[in-house]
C-alpha cells in the first residue's frame, strides 16, 4: 500500500529552535477508516474473514472513532456489526453524531450499565456475549490487540528512518505499541496521552515493547474529551496556518504538546520529529454541540 502523505510543518517556534517537524497524514489513508483505525482493523478483518466469521462485537464509549470506523468497515466489507455501548442512559435518547452514523451504517447499537461495560474484558461475559450474538471476531476496545499493533507497526516505513522523534496520541496504547515495534534503530517514540490516568506508563509496559518510548501526560487537558478555550484556539490557528486539521480528543493535544515542548527545549536542536495524525476528526460533531452548550468557542473546520 502507499504510504499516507508527509507534511512539514513550518512555524516560527520551530526555526527558532532549528527542530523540523513533519506530519505523517494517516487520516487521509482511507475516508471511513481514517487514521490508526485503518491500521488497527487491517489484520483483524483478514483474521475474521480466516475464520469464516459474518459478525463483529466490539466495544465503545458514545464518542468513540473506534465503534464509528467498525460501522464503515461493515458496511463497506459486508460484515454485521454489534457496538457495546458504554452508558445505558443513552437508550432510547437521540443519537449524537458519532453513533447515529454508525447506526446508519448498519451497526446494531447495544447500550449497557458501566458496570456491565467494565467486565467487556471478562472471558466469562464474553461467552455471554457470544452466546447472544452468535458466532462472532469479538474485538477489544480501541480495536487494540496483536493484530492492531502489528498494523500500526506499518506506519513506519523505510523513509522515516531518518526522524529521530517519532510522535503519537495515546489511549489504550495500541498505536504506540505498534510504532515501538515498526521504529528504526536510534529513534524514540514519544506517547501523549489523552487520558488522565497517573499509572498509564506503567500499565502500558505490559503492552508496549522494547524501551524506546516514553509517556507524555502533561497535555490531557483535565483528561478523555475535556477541552477548554485555550485548545480551541490552539487547534483553529493550526489549521489556519498549516490546512492541517487536529481533532480535540487525540491529535489536537499531541501537536499542542509537541510545539509546547518545542518551545521549552525538549528535543534537542536538530531534531527531527515525526508526529502520526491518526484521524478522529469524525468527532469534532459532536465536540462542538457540547462546546456550544458551555459557550465555548467552536472548532472552525
Ligand atoms: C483518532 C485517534 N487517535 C489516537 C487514538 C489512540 O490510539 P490507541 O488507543 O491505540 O492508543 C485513538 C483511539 O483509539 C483515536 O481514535
Amino acid at each position: 500500500m502507499e504510504p499516507a502523505p508527509t507534511q512539514e510543518i513550518r512555524l516560527p517556534v520551530l526555526s527558532r529552535r532549528r527542530v523540523e517537524l513533519h506530519i505523517r497524514r494517516e487520516d487521509l489513508l482511507h475516508p471511513g477508516l481514517s487514521g490508526n483505525k485503518f491500521r488497527k482493523l487491517n489484520y483483524n478483518l483478514q483474521q475474521m474473514q480466516a475464520a469464516g466469521l459474518k459478525t463483529l462485537v466490539t466495544f465503545g464509549g458514545a464518542y468513540s472513532n473506534h465503534i464509528h470506523a467498525t460501522a464503515a468497515a461493515g458496511k463497506e466489507f459486508g460484515f454485521r456489526t454489534i457496538g457495546i455501548i458504554r452508558g445505558e442512559e443513552l437508550d432510547g435518547r437521540p443519537l449524537n453524531p458519532t453513533l447515529a452514523d454508525a447506526r446508519a451504517a448498519g451497526m446494531e447499537l447495544h447500550f449497557v450499565s458501566r458496570e456491565a461495560y467494565a467486565r467487556r474484558g471478562d472471558p466469562g461475559f464474553q461467552v455471554e456475549l457470544l452466546d447472544r450474538y452468535g458466532p462472532a471476531y469479538l474485538l477489544p476496545e480501541g480495536g487494540t490487540n496483536r493484530e492492531a499493533i502489528r498494523g500500526c507497526a506499518e506506519i513506519l516505513g523505510p523513509e522515516d528512518a531518518a526522524f529521530n522523534w517519532v510522535c503519537c496520541p495515546v489511549g489504550t496504547g495500541g498505536t504506540l505499541a505498534g510504532l515501538v515495534a515498526g521504529s528504526f534503530p536510534g529513534q524514540r517514540i514519544r506517547g501523549y496521552s489523552a487520558l488522565k490516568a497517573d499509572d498509564l506508563s506503567e500499565s502500558l509496559k505490559a503492552l508496549v515493547p522494547g524501551d524506546n518510548w516514553d509517556l507524555c501526560t502533561a497535555f490531557h487537558f483535565g483528561g478523555y474529551a475535556r477541552i477548554d478555550a485555550s485548545l480551541v484556539r490552539f487547534i483553529n490557528q493550526f489549521f489556519a496556518d498549516t490546512g492541517i486539521p487536529l481533532d480535540p480528543v487525540y491529535t489536537g493535544k499531541m501537536l499542542y504538546g509537541i510545539l509546547d515542548e518545542v518551545g521549552r527545549g525538549t528535543f534537542e536542536k536538530g531534531s527531527r520529529i515525526l508526529a502520526i495524525h491518526t484521524g478522529g476528526l469524525q468527532g469534532i460533531r459532536g465536540m462542538n454541540l457540547n462546546l456550544r452548550k458551555k459557550n465555548l468557542p467552536l472548532l472552525q473546520l
